[in-house]
């Protein structure tokens, strides 16, 4: 059997993906190689269909391939069906198999790792982009009260929350509303403004004693919306890392049939990078 897997997406240079399936490969003694792919959008067809041809048993999927990715399967599991995404690849007899992590993880990050719970939550979400679909869906099963989705560009947001199952839950609303939607539980900010030029402007907020802050990012990218939520007041804020971890191990076990222990690798990484969080 095939030992070779890859993740792919650009750029994808500074990924901790190889770092954390080579920890979660040394601690079950599975033996395998996961190769770093940069391929453009016009690219990344072909380099799958390479991948594959070369014997490739599986990989993940980063920005901005995941929507891509997900056409590109022969087979997809639910979830990703319902995030419009895929991020975990597994190479079957008959073509690629895709299936979604990235909600779960972040999901057990949250629930299982910070030990917030979860249920009943009126809930923030920033951006209605890729990262944006593919945690919503996790965050409804988790139980969240209500998921209130806002976008820089409306149409997104509106888009987004028509796809997703539970429309009594659900609601998109415009950003110059921000400062007038009331007190949220849980923000999580899934846009890519720090990746872009124009930075994150969020309006005053009212914020309440218990209101926990997600940033999907982590690193420099979570810096902002991390110093943001510390003084707006939030009880907690926690970056992506943890999710990143989180979404590895389970495709680690979907390739392997093996979880791994997530959290000594998670903690690795947290003291050896000095990522952000503040919980
Ligand atoms: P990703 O896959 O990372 O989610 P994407 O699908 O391009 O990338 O979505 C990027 C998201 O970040 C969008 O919600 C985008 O808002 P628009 O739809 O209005 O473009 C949001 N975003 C990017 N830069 C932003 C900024 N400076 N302020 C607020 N939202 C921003």
């Amino acid at each position: 059997m095939s030992h070779r897997y890859a993740l792919f997406g650009h750029p994808v240079a500074h990924s901790l993906s190889p770092r954390i399936h080579a920890a979660f490969a040394k601690q079950c003694g599975v033996a395998m190689e996961y190769a770093l792919i940069d391929a453009t959008p016009d690219d990344f067809s072909t380099a799958l269909e390479s991948f594959a041809r070369e014997g490739g048993a599986g990989g993940n999927v980063t920005v901005p391939h995941k929507q891509a990715a997900l056409a590109l399967c022969d087979h997809i599991s639910e979830r990703a069906r319902r995030c419009g995404a895929v991020n975990t690849l597994m190479r079957r007899d008959d073509g690629w198999f895709g299936d979604n992590t990235d909600g779960i993880g972040l999901v057990r990050d949250l629930t299982q790792r910070h030990r917030h719970d979860l249920r009943e939550r009126r809930t923030l979400l920033l951006g209605a982009g890729g990262a944006a679909a593919g945690i919503a869906p996790a965050l409804l099963d988790a139980g969240i009260g209500s998921l209130c989705i806002v976008n820089r560009t409306p149409t997104r947001a509106a888009d987004l929350a028509a796809t997703l199952a539970t429309p009594a839950r659900v609601q998109a609303r415009h950003w110059d509303e921000l400062g007038s939607l009331g007190a949220f539980d849980l923000i999580v900010n899934a846009t890519a403004a720090a990746l872009e030029p124009a930075a994150l402007d969020l309006p005053p907020m009212r914020i309440h004693a218990g209101t926990l802050a997600v940033d999907l990012g982590y690193g420099e990218a979570a810096v902002d919306f991390v110093t943001w939520a510390c003084r707006a007041g939030c009880a907690a804020a926690i970056d992506g890392l943890g999710m990143l971890v989180e979404q590895a191990a389970e495709a680690f076990s979907l390739w392997h049939g093996r979880r791994p222990a997530a959290d000594s690798v998670y903690a690795l990484l947290r003291c050896d990078r000095q990522l952000t969080a503040m919980d």
